[in-house]
């Protein structure tokens, strides 16, 4: 995890919040490379389960809401971890996640602890002007209920029968008692949620369904599959809502810890907010002619925890010559830069043609152009961005107006002609074997290689 935390830092991934100051204890802000990875793995997520869906919709809800959702929720009164204060040092810990080595002791100091008392996770502020009760506010602790709230609206103009879901991806905020493992507990993160509204009945074949659907989606962003597994919830670990849950969990550097949880919620949600609104949250059924309350299955998933996972699972080191190369092998829908072209040198006529063809390549891909130091340098630098094809144009190139394309994984070289390469980039990209190259392409020999 330490080499990852400093790579991401120096190459642009993620750098600690308010850097300068010092840092704010467990926020992260996403840099240049950074950005677009998490972006990727968001639009990723969008695509699948909205966009080539029929049976699915958007929503984009605001994070403060009325004070009342979260009474009905049940997030006042049961959001809360255990907390305990160490009568020594005063640090204090989440009783129900302390190390086992520490044996109920303060792993601090050895120290007693005083009894664990709850202690509520969701953020406070006030709205206006006035600092009173009357006008305290929550930071969302989960985007899902932006969704239940909104569910006659979204019943009412998109027309949807059951079972359909509705989807959001926003800023999440809990005030945790331990946060750490970089960006796998933050106080401030994303969530990636759907609530899918189905029959009574049928919901357990739901939960299956999503459940598999979900393993699917880490799998298509390249996440290994041996580095990923199902566990059930136990009774005792069910959150207030949940009839039953399991957390789909990734292989760590610190261990297997969720990355998902998919809960079958029932019709708790729905039902309490039509108590406490006494609004009719309520399904004509077609076929029986009567108001049914839906049962929900919920994947929710952390953004942050996804692109830890995609970051652990794609970084490599492998031996090469006397040194070690340090890449990352993302799969190139989440890969932050698809393609980066390198002149060979900045010599004026080499420069022109180049960006002539990043100018062509720009459009079609995320693509950087970079042209300091050694060519080897620039390489490594593209490998530990995780870019998996890099454009180089040489004084050849010059000539016969082709360009090699170098690939990340194999460091394999091949030269197409210059018209004749955001084609073969986009059919690489998608995966497809370039069994024939295009006209007048090359495999590019060792001994030819530039740089
Ligand atoms: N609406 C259900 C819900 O919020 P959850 O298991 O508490 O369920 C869902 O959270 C997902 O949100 C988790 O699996 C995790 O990926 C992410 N998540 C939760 N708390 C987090 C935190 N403090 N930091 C980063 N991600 C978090």
């Amino acid at each position: 995890m330490e080499k990852l935390v400093s790579l991401c830092q120096r190459r642009g991934f993620i750098f600690p919040s308010s850097d300068i100051y010092g840092g704010l204890s467990s926020c992260w802000d996403y840099g240049p490379v950074g950005v677009e990875l998490k972006r990727n793995v968001k639009e990723a997520w969008w695509r699948a389960n909205v966009r080539d869906r029929d049976d699915m919709v958007g929503l984009d809800t605001s994070i403060l809401m009325n004070p009342r959702v979260w009474e009905a929720s049940g997030h006042v009164t049961a959001f809360s971890d255990p907390l305990v204060e160490c009568k020594k040092c005063h640090q204090r810990f989440r009783a129900d996640d302390l190390p086992p080595e520490a044996e109920g002791k303060c792993p601090n100091c050895g120290g007693d602890f005083t009894e664990p008392q709850q202690f509520n996770l969701m953020f406070k502020t006030f709205i206006g002007p006035v600092e009173d009760a009357a006008s305290v506010v929550y930071l969302r602790p989960e985007t899902a209920q932006g969704i239940f709230v909104n569910f006659a609206n979204v019943l009412n103009t998109s027309r949807k029968r059951l079972p359909f879901g509705i989807a959001q991806i926003g800023k999440s905020f809990r005030n945790e008692i331990t946060t750490g493992n970089f960006i796998f507990r933050s106080r401030e993160f994303e969530q990636m949620e759907i609530e899918y509204f189905v029959r009574p009945g049928t919901d357990d074949e739901w939960f299956a369904y999503w459940t598999n659907e979900r393993l699917k989606f880490y799998g298509s962003l390249g996440i290994r599959k041996e580095n990923l597994r199902l566990r059930q919830h136990g009774q005792d670990e069910l959150a207030h809502y949940s009839r039953c849950c399991s957390d789909i969990e990734y292989n760590f550097p610190m261990g297997w810890a969720e990355l998902e949880g998919i809960a079958n919620r029932g019709d708790y949600d729905l039902k309490q907010h039509m108590e406490y609104s006494g609004k009719g949250l309520t399904y004509l059924d077609e076929a029986t002619n009567q108001h049914i309350v839906p049962y929900v299955i919920e994947p929710s998933a952390g953004v942050d925890r996804t692109v830890l996972a995609v970051l652990c699972d794609a970084y490599d080191e492998e031996p090469d010559k006397d040194e070690i190369r340090v890449l990352f092998h993302f799969h190139p829908d989440v890969a932050p830069v698809k393609v980066a072209v390198l002149p060979l040198s900045r010599k004026e006529n080499l420069a022109a043609c180049a960006k002539d063809v990043y100018a062509s390549l720009r459009p079609c891909f995320a693509t950087q152009y970079d042209d300091t130091q050694s060519i080897g340098r620039r390489y490594r630098r593209q490998d530990e961005l995780g870019t998996p094809y890099c454009v180089t144009v040489d004084f050849q190139s010059l000539e016969d107006n082709m360009a090699t394309i170098r690939e990340r994984d194999t460091m394999n070289q091949i030269r197409v002609p210059t018209a004749a390469l955001a084609d073969t980039l986009a059919k690489k990209l998608a995966g497809e074997d370039i069994l024939v190259l295009p006209e007048g392409g090359v495999i590019w020999k060792e001994e030819t290689k530039g740089g």
